[in-house]
């Protein structure tokens, strides 16, 4: 518990959900496997022949590997501090019709929680949430000294949206999240906007990106990249040094966001979205909390952040004639995902 007071009386769930894990679906388990470990330096275990983990603390699972053809995330895993919240998220669930179903005790074991529950997300990922996850007493063999989780979760999502306002009612209805805030980026005369949310003291663990007025995705993956942070900026720079020295590909080099002040770099995984390394960010705390009001900034980078190859910018510039049309909608969850206008 923290000094969010929860469960809170007036029935919000804000500060009581974690980013706990994330699943990805990927027949590259081999690539996996020499990028978790001896690029980024997490830990990994074998599972079975069909599944990796990759540890970056106690738990026993931070990020599941799944064999199969998506090359993508399938899911993400909420960790809810306390069962009464868990009973009031489920309960916003249920009560708007959207069915929620328990996961079978081999996913649990996979993703290495006790039990967890399902239901629809964004842009057909699996919202997860569980209360309970397995620690293992088994030490730590990575290369890094260590990664900062803990009440911050294991660090962020960000998603490019034709549907943001859907998507951030969505995880305003089922989390309570709130508006960090907002960045404002040109690209190639084309206005992007990320919305940042946080659920925790972390300061965001979801970003939304959308290209104001024109229903774009130019990201094959449903996430474009996943956030994990660092403890020391030792360990984010020794980190971009093998990621370059092993071959895998660098997007953005080392930077400094506007927001979050995080330093960071940016590489792609073997599953093809991006994995975002970083340093430091700005840490919401509840006396912070209580008088934050978000702010719009402009552009993503005070420095750095420079690209290597094609990035999401250049991936935007390519569309901008690519009005959405022949694609069918964004999936959203109409059910959870009203009731916000900005
Ligand atoms: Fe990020």
């Amino acid at each position: 518990m923290t000094g969010f007071l929860r469960p809170n009386t007036d029935g919000s769930v804000f500060g009581g959900v974690h980013l706990g894990y994330v699943v990805v679906e990927s027949k590259r388990l081999t690539d996996w496997d020499r990028f978790g470990a001896l690029a980024i330096g997490m830990h990994v275990d074998r599972f079975d022949a069909d599944a990796l983990r990759l540890r970056l603390d106690d738990r026993a699972c931070r990020f599941l590997i799944e064999r199969g053809p998506a090359e993508d995330v399938t899911a993400l895993g909420w960790q809810v501090d306390d069962h009464e919240t868990f009973d009031r998220i489920v309960a916003r669930i249920a009560d708007r019709g959207v069915p929620i179903e328990e996961g079978t005790p081999e996913q649990a074991a996979r993703r290495g929680v006790e039990r967890l529950w399902r239901f629809p997300g964004p842009k057909g990922i699996v919202t997860e949430i569980f209360t309970t996850a397995v620690t293992t007493p088994e030490p730590l063999r990575m290369l890094s000294s260590g990664w900062v989780t803990g009440e911050a979760g294991m660090g962020h999502v960000a998603i490019v949206s034709r549907e943001p306002e859907a998507m951030r009612g969505y995880y305003h209805t089922v989390f309570d999240s709130r508006l960090s805030d907002y960045i404002d980026e040109n690209v190639s005369g084309l206005r992007m906007r990320i919305r940042f949310l946080r659920v925790d003291e972390r300061h965001h663990s979801i970003a939304i990106a959308n290209i104001r007025g024109v229903k774009i995705d130019p990201i094959r993956t449903r996430v474009q990249h996943i956030n994990i942070q660092s403890a020391t900026l030792d360990d984010m720079l020794a980190s971009f040094q093998r990621v370059t020295d092993l071959g895998f590909r660098m997007a953005w080099s080392v930077g400094q966001h506007t927001n979050d002040r995080e330093l960071s770099y940016y590489c792609v995984t073997p599953s093809g979205f991006e994995l975002e390394v970083g340093w430091n960010p700005v840490v919401i705390t509840p006396e912070r909390e209580s008088t934050w009001e978000p702010s719009t900034y402009q552009g993503i980078s005070i420095w750095g952040h420079s690209t290597v190859g094609q990035t999401v910018l250049d991936k935007f510039a390519q569309f901008r004639r690519a009005v959405e049309t022949a694609r069918t909608p964004e999936i959203t969850v109409p059910q959870l995902s009203g009731g916000l206008s900005r």
